[in-house]
């Protein structure tokens, strides 16, 4: 049986309210947690954006919203009670003359008061400075970052620095959604409640980890962001980092605040750095071109664009990744994740040592193999080897230990937001990533974009519903591997 960890009435404001983030994950993960008994009635959540609409008519939107995530439970009762907590304020929350005090009469007296930035990262620093200005910075608050923040390791600086200006550091909850998905938090229960694996979670027994974050999804009308963005800043720099970090971190002491984060940040710092000859050699970038994705024909990139003009821009990346300590030495770290690919799925394949010795005849097909399925099909295998039954000599065959979420489980599956707002509410930093986590994770990021321009990277291609380009498969070759592709 659950249990449910009581929270006090809180006030949280959503700027950016009526955008799409709002829309399709923060309304309804309040909604759902709301459902579950773990919003206090007497809370409050209050959007607020530039447009001019009221109370009701933010309602409305919002129940839109609530009612496509929730499907068939929907249940017109829950609604009403739920939607008495919901207002609305219009106003442009970067300008000290706006009408502020519209939005304090709606706040609760002697409560935790919590802000949301769901805007663009352009305008972080201007509300943070509008908050402190109105005296709505106070020891009660909290303020929730989206990324991307920044878009480089200056601009990442300019921001931390100037929301760091305004609140304090325990103030600030930076977000990474993975973070707060059920099998990203596995990886921390399945690696540290165990006894089994950590004794072999190292360069001695490891020969590489792959981890995949594959979209079958193409630029779902973002295409002004992203074609300035990229995968390596739109995914690599945060959700792939996160994974490696958290596949590769030394033992926390323990699950509270800033223990998970220490380890993390040290894994960042020991990432190696690319330089121009390493970029070409460990890294490879493509773009798509038209093709069939789930039995439909799809565009190419460039065509999705509202220009004429070649972009460079990747929407494939592969690296291998190096990280200098002593559990890690010499073990590659094999980051890929591209749009508009097969099939979307998300996975970290640890991948064992060969025995050091065979005593069969018959070669050991495969070594062990640890996959952990992040989405969708949640689960973890773990590849063993086992004889054949039957006659016909000693034959070895590789197949998995299956543990597969659905069938262990029929709890409704979480948002990854649900978890992480309510984490926000009782002020557990531990899934949210501190200001050099972010630095760290864009330093590197930011010297292999500047490897690929000193060495002129090429841009492959791949076409759309596919693996990616041939380029990463080779560079797996290299070391004798190849991506898992979902056999034994
Ligand atoms: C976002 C990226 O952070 O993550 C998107 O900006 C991407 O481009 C999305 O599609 C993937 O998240 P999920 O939870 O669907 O795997």
């Amino acid at each position: 049986m659950a249990q449910f960890i009581p929270v006090d009435p809180f006030d949280l404001v959503i700027f950016g309210g009526t955008g799409d983030l709002s829309k399709r994950k923060l309304l309804p993960a309040l909604y759902h947690r709301w459902l579950d008994e773990q919003i206090p009635d007497q809370s409050r959540i209050i959007g607020s954006a530039r447009s001019e609409m009221d109370t009701q008519a933010y309602r409305d939107f919002a129940k839109e919203a609530c009612k496509s995530a929730t499907g068939d439970n929907w249940s017109e009762d829950e609604w009403e009670k739920f939607s008495a907590l919901l207002h609305y304020v219009a106003m442009d929350a970067t300008d000290d003359d706006a009408d502020w005090d519209a939005l304090k009469a709606t706040f609760g007296k002697d409560r935790c008061c919590i802000y949301y930035l769901a805007t663009t990262p352009r305008i972080y620093v201007g509300i943070a400075e509008a908050l402190g200005a109105q005296k709505l910075a106070g020891s009660h608050t909290r303020v929730v970052l989206e990324k991307p923040i920044g878009t480089d390791l200056a601009s990442a600086q300019e921001i931390n620095d100037g929301v760091g200006a305004v609140f304090d550091e325990h103030q600030i909850f930076r977000i990474d959604h993975y973070l707060g998905k059920e099998t990203v938090q596995n990886l921390m229960v399945l690696r540290f409640a165990n006894t089994l694996f950590e004794p072999v979670w190292n360069r001695n027994a490891i020969d590489h980890v792959q981890i995949t974050v594959a979209e079958s999804l193409g630029l779902e009308g973002r295409a002004d962001y992203y074609d300035k963005s990229g995968a390596l800043r739109d995914m690599v720099q945060n959700h792939l980092l996160q994974l490696l970090c958290l596949t590769a971190l030394e033992p926390p002491s323990s699950m509270e605040g800033d223990d998970i984060r220490t380890e993390k940040i040290k894994v960042l710092k020991a990432l190696k750095r690319f330089d121009a000859d390493a970029a070409l050699k460990y890294s490879v970038r493509a773009q798509y071109t038209s093709g069939t994705v789930d039995g439909e024909s799809v565009q190419g990139y460039q065509e999705t664009l509202s220009t004429d003009e070649k972009s460079k821009t990747e929407t494939f990346v592969a690296i291998e990744a190096k990280i200098d300590s002593w559990r890690w030495s010499g073990v590659p770290f094999y980051l890929r994740t591209g749009k508009r690919m097969k099939s979307r799925h998300s996975d970290i394949v640890i991948q064992f040592k060969e025995t050091p010795h065979s005593i069969f005849d018959t070669p050991v097909r495969q070594p062990n193999r640890l996959v952990l399925r992040l989405q969708p099909d949640e689960g973890v295998q773990l590849y063993v080897q086992i004889k054949e039954p039957g006659p016909g000599g000693l034959r070895i065959k590789s197949l998995p230990l299956n543990l597969s979420y659905a069938e262990n489980f029929t709890v409704r599956y979480p948002d990854a937001y649900e978890r992480l707002l309510m984490d926000v509410v009782r002020g557990n930093l531990s899934l949210f990533m501190r200001k050099e986590e972010v630095e760290a994770a864009w330093e590197w990021v930011d010297a292999l974009i500047a490897a690929w321009e000193d060495a002129d990277a090429p841009l492959e291609t791949y076409e759309a519903g596919t693996d990616g380009p041939q380029g990463a498969n080779k560079l797996l070759w290299h070391n004798g591997n190849r991506w898992w592709a979902g056999e034994t």
